[in-house]
């Protein structure tokens, strides 16, 4: 037998146990607003764009702001399931820059982030859960929570 590591002995010790779900605490909502998208068109994987974020807004009881910009290179596979991939900035009122990534299978969307903010220098260690899509005025629109608490 290979010894296991002791931490995947500990995971799987709690993975017989039964299990409770994760609290969910919402961060925050956003619009994304994108620019012209550029057509990759059909690849051996499925279609794929290059949808540039220009822009946007966000606000909840944890962050409040302006989006800055990114991109979104997502792939649009044979049965129409859009999965995101994209990488962007959200600037905050009081001045932290924070780098968001999403990746995901529409509607549902994983985001990390990376700051060098003190203040908000938790997101860089939690998993945020996102979901939503196109609203009425043709943004993307996304509720952001933090996967546990
Ligand atoms: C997003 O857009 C909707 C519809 O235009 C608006 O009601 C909402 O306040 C916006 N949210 C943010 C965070 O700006
Ligand atoms: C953020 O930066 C702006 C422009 O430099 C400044 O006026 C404002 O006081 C700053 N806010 C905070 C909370 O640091």
């Amino acid at each position: 037998m290979f010894a296991l590591p002791l931490a995947l002995l500990a995971f799987a010790a709690t993975g017989l146990a039964d299990p409770t779900p994760p609290a969910l605490t919402y961060l925050y909502s956003v619009n994304l607003t994108f620019a012209a998208p550029v057509e990759i068109g059909s690849v051996p994987t499925g279609n794929r764009a290059i949808l540039t974020i220009a822009g946007g807004a966000f606000s909840g009881p944890k962050l409040n702001g302006k989006v800055g910009s990114g991109l979104d290179w997502g792939l649009t596979d044979a049965k129409g399931v859009f999965s995101p991939d994209a990488l962007y900035t959200l600037h905050t009122n009081d001045n932290a820059t924070i780098l968001v990534s999403e990746k995901g299978h529409a509607p549902h969307v994983q985001i990390l982030f990376e700051t060098a903010s003190t203040k908000y220098a938790y997101l860089n260690t939690i998993v945020g859960y996102a979901t939503g899509g196109p609203n009425a005025a043709g943004d993307i629109a996304l509720d952001v929570w933090q996967i546990g608490a």
